[in-house]
């Protein structure tokens, strides 16, 4: 279990047997005879992954009064389609690792990664179908649909200083907010309360996966390398413009504005380079600043959820959410 902060650390022991229960039926969504399959299956899976996602879903059932068993199913398929969308992403951003070990395409090349990929999402469409729940298949497809425009949209920005803080939280909104927002949905939906209970769910859930999204932006600026399991600046390296360039370019002067431009054209050459976009990232509180947008996030996200009382169940989801602000991996 990875390493994690105080009360989440107890949520995630809390909630152990049921995440084990996922990690079984995740694997099962590898079987085939094609024995790549199973192969970067178990590669993957016994890498590790915090397993956020299907917490997410559970706990939202939870809150929702709904415990029966096929909540960690339906968990199990959206951790499938987070480790499908993972491969297919590391493929794109020609990444060398994650969770602490080489990418799968770096063992396997692009080819089969990409299909196992294709197979996994088709294969837990497949499975979710079989519930026979329309509700479901929606917030599914449109969070599977989503995650790839999303994906799509960050990379006709690539490289692009001129993006808005408005772009980056659409594109956030979309490859990220849509699947946590999904989750949470679909906890509700299991449940049978309500749309009124499925929106608030989502909502909380999207804007929740936004915050997530933005601290991993951060992160990759100045995380441990061992914790977060993925090269550190590498965004800048792939021409993303996250949420702590966005702030940098509105408040530094011309010739600085110059240089984290050169940045995002050239990508980062030389430790000079870090230690200077570091010098400015302190002189302008950047990092503060935009965990102070994260934590805006998180709590319009809180927010959602007082239509609900409070409750055990309630507490957990909104540790979770907190969650997204304190992680170091
Ligand atoms: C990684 O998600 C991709 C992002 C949306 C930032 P996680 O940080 O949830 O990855 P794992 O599953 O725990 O490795
Ligand atoms: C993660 O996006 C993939 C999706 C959300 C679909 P990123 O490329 O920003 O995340 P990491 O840094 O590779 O985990
Ligand atoms: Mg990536
Ligand atoms: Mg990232």
């Amino acid at each position: 279990m990875p390493q994690l902060l105080g009360d989440v650390q107890e949520l995630f022991n809390e909630y152990s047997s049921e995440l084990k229960g996922v990690e079984q039926e995740l694997l099962n969504l590898f079987n085939s005879t094609a024995f790549l399959i199973p192969a970067i299956g178990n590669y993957i899976v016994r890498s590790g992954g915090k397993r956020l996602r299907p917490l997410f879903l559970i706990l939202s059932a939870e809150l929702c009064e709904y415990r029966e068993y096929p909540r960690i199913l339906l968990a199990s398929i959206i951790e499938a389609i987070h480790t499908a969308s993972l491969l297919h992403d590391d493929v794109v951003d020609g990444a060398d690792l994650r969770r602490g070990k080489p990418t799968a395409h770096s063992l396997w090349g692009n080819q089969v990664v990409i299909l196992v990929g294709d197979f996994l999402y088709s294969n837990a469409l497949k499975m979710a179908v079989s519930h026979k729940n329309q509700k479901i298949m929606d917030a599914l497809s449109f969070a599977t649909t989503k995650m790839t425009e999303g994906e799509l949209l960050q990379l006709s920005k690539i490289g692009d200083p001129d993006i808005s803080e408005d772009e980056y939280i659409q594109i956030i909104s979309a490859k990220t907010g849509a699947l946590i927002s999904a989750a949470c949905r679909i906890g509700a939906i299991l449940s049978q309360k309500g749309s009124e209970q499925e929106d608030r769910l989502g909502a909380f859930g999207l804007k929740t996966g936004i915050a997530f999204q933005m601290v991993d932006d951060i992160l990759d600026y100045m995380a441990r390398e061992d914790d977060l399991g993925k090269r550190l600046c590498k965004d800048l390296d792939e021409g993303k413009v996250t949420m702590p360039i966005i702030h940098l370019l509105k408040v530094c002067d011309n010739k600085e504005r110059e240089f984290v431009r050169t940045l995002l054209s050239d990508g980062i050459k030389e430790n000079d380079h870090v230690k200077e976009l570091n010098r400015l990232f302190r002189k302008y509180d950047v990092i503060e600043e935009s965990m102070k947008i994260a934590a805006d996030y998180v709590k319009d996200a809180k927010a959602e959820l007082d239509g609900f009382c409070m409750s055990p169940e309630k507490e957990r989801l909104l540790c979770l959410a907190e969650y997204a602000l304190k992680r170091s991996k």
